[in-house]
């Protein structure tokens, strides 16, 4: 689905959502950076660290390696710089010009970017060639922000993509201290409030609605019961927004809140299960120590 009928569901039901895809455009995708390296945010700085100690052994034999929501790609230079990746397939909804600076960094290195869905369009990952195993990563806990089912289903699409002798490597985010949980998701700088705001503004662009930003306060909580962070837009004040292009009115009450994303924290007892459920089994699982983030390696079972 697109922007616009994803708006036209989400404004419509009676708890209001926005589908989270719709956070990363250009200005969307700067401040995300930004937010990779606020001091409250720590699953890059963490998951970047079990990449460097651990690169060697999950990169193994793989010649190819597909990342999903590769954005910027910095983290995955740790895996690239092992130098025995032949091929590298980003694929993003966001187009970069990624392709151009990786060919100059790594010469040897095949660069064939996607532009797409990963919810709907894995069908675009190019083939994969004999005796190039395959690596698929998906970093960054992105796994979290898909709701529980629509996660497995995913799981699975993904096993059908690893090939003879793929394997996968997720990054997730570990169920930990709230006090160290929340900030992350609600830093002081009030960069997270920002990204989350934004997409107000893209839906303004784009469908020609008339959010005022100013009328909405950003919030951020871990949901105990589902284990996840969930972020949401309250409105300050009872007003009424129009969705131009959708002809239609949107009524928001006082602190009524909007959904915008999930960012579910996992145990390792949950990912095996979601794992087992596509078909996938663990190979190998990484985590810091303060068990805060970890790295899953999983192939099929
Ligand atoms: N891998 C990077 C970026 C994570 S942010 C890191 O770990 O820091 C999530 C990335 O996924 C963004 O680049 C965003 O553009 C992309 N993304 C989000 N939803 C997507 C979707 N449905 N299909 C493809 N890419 C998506
Ligand atoms: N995948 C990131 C995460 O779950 C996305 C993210 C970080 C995010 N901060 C955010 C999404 C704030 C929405 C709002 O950690």
């Amino acid at each position: 689905m697109g922007l616009a009928d994803d708006v036209l569901d989400g404004l419509t039901r009676p708890f209001k959502e926005l589908p989270p895809k719709h956070l990363y455009d250009a200005r969307g995708s700067e401040l995300f950076e930004a937010i990779c390296s606020l001091p409250e945010y720590y699953p890059t700085r963490t998951e970047r660290a079990l990449l460097v100690e651990h690169a060697d052994t999950i990169v193994g034999d793989a010649a190819e390696l597909v990342e999903l929501g590769a954005g910027s790609a910095a983290k995955t230079r740790v895996l690239l710089d092992t130098g025995r990746v032949r091929r590298f397939v980003p694929f993003d909804v966001s187009p970069t010009a990624l392709d151009e600076t990786l060919a100059a960094e790594y010469p040897q290195l095949d660069v064939l970017p996607v532009t797409g869905d990963f919810e709907a369009d894995l069908d675009r990952i190019p083939g994969g060639r004999a005796g190039f195993p395959r690596l698929v990563a998906f970093l960054g806990g992105t796994i979290g922000n898909f709701l529980p089912g629509t996660r497995r289903g995913f799981l699975r699409g993904l096993a059908g993509t690893l090939g003879p002798d793929g394997r996968l490597l997720l990054g997730a985010g570990l169920i930990t201290d709230v006090d160290v949980m929340e900030p992350a998701y609600d830093d002081a700088a009030g960069v997270t409030a920002a990204f989350n705001l934004n997409v107000l503004s893209v839906v303004n662009a784009e469908l020609g609605a008339d959010f005022d930003l100013s009328l909405f306060e950003h919030v951020a909580f871990f949901d105990p019961v589902n284990e996840w962070i969930e972020m949401r837009l309250r409105a300050r004040r009872a007003h009424t927004v129009r969705v131009a292009a959708l002809d239609l009115d949107v009524p928001f009450e006082r602190g009524e809140e909007l959904r915008t994303e999930i960012s579910t924290k996992f145990t390792r007892e949950r990912l095996e299960a979601d794992f087992a459920s596509a078909g996938l089994v663990l190979d190998a699982w990484y985590e810091d120590a303060d068990a805060r983030f970890a790295l899953a390696v999983a192939r099929v079972g």
